[in-house]
């Protein structure tokens, strides 16, 4: 069981396949990359971020407050600031999620001390006796000043479900209305931040077939042009983000994106930049546990991640049959891995989960898979950055940990912002077990870009028990110098806890370099990153 048995071609789902036969092969797998058909940038926004006043991600997560003894900069977390620094952190989708649309922004502007608590729409959520009214002490400024410290750009979601498009075009105003125009201005001002936030992501409403005013995709298409006709003109240039599928619905809710696109296309074609699209990895509803589990538990996550690629790929045909410009391009901006209730790291953290490696592999495979479509998704954020689904770090007063999440996000970052690569895989499938349906996935899959003289390449090995050597052949020039790095653990269940912060981190990968490529020995269940120096 788990042996790679079938010898038919695989690759990392659409990697690219070398066609033919399979040839007597010097090593498990062969990568074939052609760094010369360099292919589109990869955004650095495809690893972006999600926080939403959810439990423990604002308050206790990133916002610990200006008096506390915590670490801060002015009441933000600081270890918080310098991990989002170190991978670079490109953006934070802000206020929520469900939470947005029933935020009013006004609530969480002005002296803290008065500023109005109200009510969240997660309370509901929270177990009896714990309280989780929002006091608003982070509203935007906070917000934007997170941003402008840890270098990312605002991503603004708009409260549809209760709001007004007046509302929303007042926070536009507020937030990107040059100083001295508008009396706008003038507040923003008075609030202690005199230039404009220069916001340019706008959301336009959030999951509006659910949280955000269970709508039809014909009603949220007509109130979507209500927001968006009066948006201010101030600069930035807004990049508009209409709300998009449900991706997790077992129909891929190829409906929504059909209903919403042809309602826009009656003669009111409103402008349209981004479609978000949510895919949770939907174990919600699943016995699957997060932190214990066995070989099925481990492959049935993994293969969620590959139909990713799926999703991605099914409403970006259908966008095509209306969108035949291709304006619109897909915001991934909710994924990640969501189990059922229950393991939370403490009960006030709602949706909180003690992450393990599986989880990194899962985000591995999903970032390769983002990396291979960089030419239809603008924005990808992970749900969510800290203490809730699938974090990056876990916090609790003055104890934090990074998951094995946040490392991927590392091995990750030299793809941002370079030119994805042509990457063809030769492995064996992988026969695996499944709490439903055996079946195979690719034996290996990843993902390669260039910048400069630099090929970077990333590649997952999801067997929990074989190692897998790989050839790395490059089409042009030669590789003079090479250096790896590979996130894997003895034990699949490992997570990284308070009192054991580093059990899952990354080593160092040893990297044989010939005359066309390089060498590497996968291990088994890792996350590979490779720097390979090129010569012109
Ligand atoms: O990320 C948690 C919730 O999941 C978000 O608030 C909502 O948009 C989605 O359903």
């Amino acid at each position: 069981m788990n042996r790679r048995t079938l010898l038919r071609v695989s690759a990392g789902a659409a990697a690219g396949l070398i066609a033919g036969v399979r040839p007597a092969l010097a090593a498990d797998a062969e990568i074939e990359i052609t760094p010369k058909e360099a292919g589109p940038e990869i955004s650095p926004h495809l690893y972006g971020h999600f926080i939403e006043h959810l439990g423990g991600v604002i308050y206790d997560g990133i916002w610990v407050g200006r008096q506390s003894k915590i670490a801060n900069i002015d009441g933000i977390r600081k270890q918080f600031v310098d991990d989002m620094k170190r991978i670079g952190a490109p953006n934070y989708r802000w206020p929520g999620g469900c939470f947005a649309d029933g935020y009013h922004w006004r609530d969480g502007i002005g002296a803290t001390a008065k500023r109005p608590r109200t009510y969240n729409y997660w309370q509901a959520s929270m177990p009896a006796g714990l309280d989780h009214t929002e006091t608003n002490a982070f509203g935007i400024h906070e917000f934007i000043h997170l941003c402008r410290l840890t270098g990312a750009e605002p991503y603004l979601a708009a409260n549809m479900g209760s709001g007004s498009p007046q509302e929303f075009h007042d926070w536009v105003s507020y937030c990107n209305a040059p100083a001295g125009t508008v009396s706008l201005a003038g507040e923003r001002a008075g609030n202690g931040d005199k230039e404009p936030f220069g916001v340019r992501w706008w959301g336009i409403g959030n999951e509006s077939w659910g949280c955000g005013g269970d709508m039809t995709p014909q009603e949220y298409a007509t109130l979507y042009r209500r927001y968006v006709t009066q948006f201010p003109a101030y600069d930035p240039k807004p990049y508009l983000v209409a709300v998009g599928p449900r991706g997790h619905s077992k129909d891929l809710d190829l409906g929504w994106t059909n209903g919403f696109f042809a309602a826009m296309q009656d003669g009111h074609r409103s402008r349209v930049d981004g479609l978000s699209l949510h895919y949770y990895t939907d174990f919600r509803n699943s016995p699957e546990k997060v932190a214990s589990f066995d070989a099925r538990g481990w492959y049935d996550v993994l293969r969620e991640a590959l139909r990713t690629e799926t999703v991605i790929e099914q409403h970006w045909e259908v966008m095509g049959k209306y969108d035949t410009g291709r304006r619109t391009r897909l915001i991934v901006d909710e994924w990640g891995v969501w189990y059922k209730p229950g393991e939370e790291t403490t009960p006030a953290h709602l949706l909180s989960q003690p992450l393990t490696l599986r989880d990194a592999l899962h985000t591995a495979i999903t970032f390769d898979v983002f990396n291979r479509h960089a030419d239809k998704i603008a924005m990808a954020n992970v749900a969510q950055t800290i203490n809730c689904i699938h974090s990056l770090f876990l916090a609790q007063g003055d104890r934090y940990v990074r998951t094995p999440v946040y490392h991927v996000f590392e091995l990750y970052r030299s793809h941002m912002r370079a030119k994805l690569g042509a990457m063809r895989i030769r492995c064996p499938e992988l026969k695996v077990p499944s709490r439903n349906s055996p079946g195979v996935i690719p034996g290996l899959s990843g993902s390669a870009s260039v910048q400069g003289r630099t090929l970077n390449v990333t590649l997952t090995n999801p067997s929990h028990e074989s190692p897998v050597s790989a050839r790395i052949r490059v089409t042009a020039g030669s590789v003079t110098e090479g250096r790896g790095l590979a996130l894997t653990h003895a034990d699949m269940t490992a997570g990284n806890t308070f009192d054991r912060p580093s059990e899952v981190r990354p080593s160092p990968l040893p990297v044989k370099v010939g005359a066309d490529g390089a060498e590497v020995t996968l291990p088994a269940r890792s996350v590979v990153s490779l720097e390979l120096r090129m010569t012109a």
